[in-house]
């Protein structure tokens, strides 16, 4: 383990310098138990969750393991209510529904995906999680020193130098550089300039040149070679998402799981159809149709509403054409091993192959 790991195992109370990345809808328990009982750290999505869900799911974690986890909370701004936009966006859905033969007009009810609040610190001052990410920036002040003193160490992504400055700036513990080729949604939270992503390759050295504290590399790390690279660039530690979904423990279906196995690097793109905020997909349908990148679509989550029923009717019959298939480039990559086991293949970083 390279001095940099040590530190960030040092700071995270882990064994391995391996982070399960928080993936909204496809963590389970399983999963966060497998990695932290190999080592490894592994993040709970909570920002879909009520209070009493959160605190089930992490109860059931701290019966079966006493390692270290993490909670993981989204930072937008609340969508302002637009209600043109909202209806032209579900005017451009309209022809879909009708295709599908689904009466109803299309959806418009928020999916509930809330920002960061006082009600979450309330949850992490009882819960006390000896971690906590952050996606999209970071809470408001006062609301970050509340999280500071429940004692959670303080992570979040930047997807420019830029932004790893103002995290540092800001107090967090450790900044996860977000390249471009990472599966989900893109962290960006300082300005949203799409043709600027920047590569984990060129993005975490510069990241690591800028900060004095650890910094944790994402995107496009599915086996021990993007380990190495990424701790010959200078990262302490990895995020990684993808390879995850593969485990037997991810919550994806099986027409999910089937599409991602075959997903080329070059089918993933960006894509704002699905949410309203850029993020990285294996394409399907709709993003062809309506995207990569949709003019005048309703603010983060609000685009999501409408597209769920549309979803829910096709998906049965075997089809992915209005499927979020959040997906990173290095999809291919992955084996199909149990958390556990991709936790520590993943933590042998000169091996080549299983
Ligand atoms: C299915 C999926 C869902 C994700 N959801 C979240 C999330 O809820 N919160 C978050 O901080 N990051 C999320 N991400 C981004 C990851 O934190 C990470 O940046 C990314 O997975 C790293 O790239 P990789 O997928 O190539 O390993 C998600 C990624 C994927 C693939």
């Amino acid at each position: 383990m390279s001095f940099q790991s040590q530190s960030i195992v040092d700071l995270l109370g882990i064994e391995v310098p391996i982070i399960q990345a928080p993936m909204l809808g496809a963590v389970t328990a399983e999963m966060i138990i497998g990695v932290a009982e190999a080592g490894g750290l592994g993040s709970l999505p909570a920002s879909h969750l009520g209070a009493e869900e959160t605190r089930d799911i992490v109860a059931k974690i701290r019966r079966q393991t006493s390692k270290p986890i993490s909670l993981n909370f989204l930072c937008h701004e609340q969508p302002m209510a637009n209600p043109e936009q909202e209806e032209a966006w579900v005017q451009r859905l309209r022809p879909y529904y009708s295709e599908l033969g689904l009466a109803s007009e299309p959806s418009r009810s928020s999916i509930q995906l809330s920002t960061f609040g006082s009600a979450h610190c309330t949850l992490l001052e009882e819960l006390a999680p000896e971690v906590v990410s952050f996606h999209f920036g970071l809470p408001p002040k006062h609301l970050l020193k509340r999280v500071r003193n429940t004692g959670a160490k303080i992570l979040s992504s930047a997807t420019t130098v830029e932004e790893a400055e103002w995290l540092e700036e800001a107090g967090c513990d450790a900044i996860i550089a977000q390249g471009l080729e990472a599966g989900g949604h893109r962290g960006t939270f300082l300005r949203h300039k799409l043709d600027a992503q920047i590569g984990t390759m060129a993005l975490v050295p510069q990241i690591v040149d800028a900060v004095k504290v650890p910094v944790i590399a994402a995107g496009g790390i599915a086996d021990p070679r993007g380990v190495t690279a990424a701790f010959a660039l200078g990262a302490a530690a990895v995020q990684v998402g993808t390879a995850f979904l593969f485990c037997e423990e991810a919550n994806i279906s099986p027409l999910c799981r089937k599409a991602l196995k075959a997903a080329r690097p070059e089918q993933t793109l960006v894509t704002n159809v699905f949410t309203g905020r850029p993020a990285r997909v294996c394409e399907t349908r709709i993003v062809r149709e309506l995207g990569p990148i949709a003019k005048n679509v309703p603010a983060f989550p609000l685009a999501a509403s409408p597209l769920a029923p549309l979803r829910a009717a096709s998906e049965p019959h075997g089809s992915t054409d209005f499927m979020p298939l959040w997906c990173g480039q290095a999809a291919r990559l992955s084996p199909e091993l149990s958390a556990a086991e991709l936790t520590i293949w993943l933590s042998k970083s000169g091996e080549r192959h299983l």
